[in-house]
């Protein structure tokens, strides 16, 4: 069976549905107003390109995902101060930077539904407003006044720009194997959503375990959250995700679908991955025999399987915490993030 049509089908069937993150969305509307004002304000320069640029992607939407979990967990804390609001719009500037940067890396055309920055303005210009972002990030974490959040978040960052480098490494490598993707990815993508969450439990005082708990929570939300978008990335339907599908494949990119499929494949298989993936050599049909591979492997059902694991992981971690409707709210986004991909 192939599976691919599977996940497009059925995603096209909840497309319309309330979900997790459109409840957690309503809970923390107030908050997340505030969050959003204060990313508005802060990309602001007399430099006209980089509002003019930032703007573009930041009104474009975005799930906001990161500031979302930083500010629940405050809110499941009981703690509600200016500090939260503070680290969540500086969350959403790292990860703002990091698209930037990443969609000139990865020469991706579309982003958020729109053209992607890179194409309207170039390279230069999305490298550099990235580093803006970057930059007022870091004023937002000091005034949020806590040392250690500053530190965590900062850890982060660069964790980032390894994974980035790591994966840039990587392109091409057959030999990629799924321990690597997972480190990468861990780097890449987990080590904010950790962040994010850790940095609530910091400024909210908590004891360790707590804060290990959240930054727990966090990480395997992260690494659900990378798995579906990898996945996706062969199954989801480009109107829906706001960026092309096949970029991974047509890039050289190992995730973990193809890389469950290289540690089968044999005779032409192994041919047609040595020609399309190492030697990036692709011609017309390639991507629909990857896809008949990968459904033939049953990859993209394996990787939302690991992707349904870690979400449950991330559940699991939140059970130290009283219950109340902001922990049941974090808990649901972990369902969500596994149910975006259907
Ligand atoms: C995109 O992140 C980058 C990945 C880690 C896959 P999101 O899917 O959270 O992007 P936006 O912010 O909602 O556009
Ligand atoms: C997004 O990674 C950037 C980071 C996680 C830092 P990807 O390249 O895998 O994601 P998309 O598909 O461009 O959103
Ligand atoms: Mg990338
Ligand atoms: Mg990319």
């Amino acid at each position: 069976m192939d599976s691919t049509v599977r996940v497009d089908t059925a995603a096209a069937r909840v497309a319309s549905a309330p979900n997790a993150a459109e409840r957690l969305a309503s809970l923390a509307y107030n908050d997340m107003r505030r969050v959003d004002a204060l990313i508005l304000e802060r990309l602001d320069s007399h430099v006209e390109l980089i509002p003019e640029l930032a703007r573009y992607l930041i009104e474009a939407g975005g799930k906001r995902v990161r500031p979302m979990i930083t500010v629940a967990a405050a809110n499941m804390l009981g703690h509600r101060d200016a500090a939260p609001i503070r680290l969540a719009a500086a969350v959403e500037f790292i990860h703002t930077a990091t698209l930037l940067h990443d969609d000139v890396v990865d020469e991706s055309g579309m982003r958020r539904g729109k053209i992607a920055a890179n194409l309207v303005w170039g390279n230069a210009s999305s490298v550099l407003v990235g580093d803006f972002l970057f930059a007022r990030s870091f004023s937002l974490m000091v005034e949020a006044g806590s040392m250690k959040a500053l530190g965590v978040l900062s850890a982060a960052a660069s964790t980032i720009a390894e994974g980035e480098v790591r994966q840039l490494s990587a392109v091409k490598d057959i030999g990629m194997t799924v321990e690597t993707y997972m480190q990468i990815i861990d780097a890449k993508t987990a080590a904010l959503f950790a962040a994010a969450a850790r940095v609530s439990g910091i400024v909210a005082g908590r004891p360790a375990a707590e804060e290990a708990a959240l930054e727990a929570y966090g990480r395997e939300l992260g690494l659900a959250f990378q798995l579906v978008d990898d996945a996706l990335d062969y199954g989801g339907a480009a109107a829906k995700l706001g960026k092309s599908v096949g970029d991974d494949f047509r890039e050289g990119k190992v995730t973990l679908p193809v890389a469950l499929c290289l540690q089968e494949a044999q005779g032409e298989e192994a041919s047609f991955w040595r020609r399309t993936i190492a030697e990036t050599r692709q011609s017309d049909g390639d991507f629909e025999q990857a896809l008949a591979y990968l459904g033939r492997h049953g990859a993209l059902e394996a990787t939302l399987d690991q992707a349904r694991s870690h979400a449950r992981r991330a559940r699991e971690a939140l059970a130290v915490f009283p219950a109340n409707e902001w922990r049941t709210a974090l808990e649901d986004l972990a369902d969500f993030v596994v149910d975006r991909a259907y």
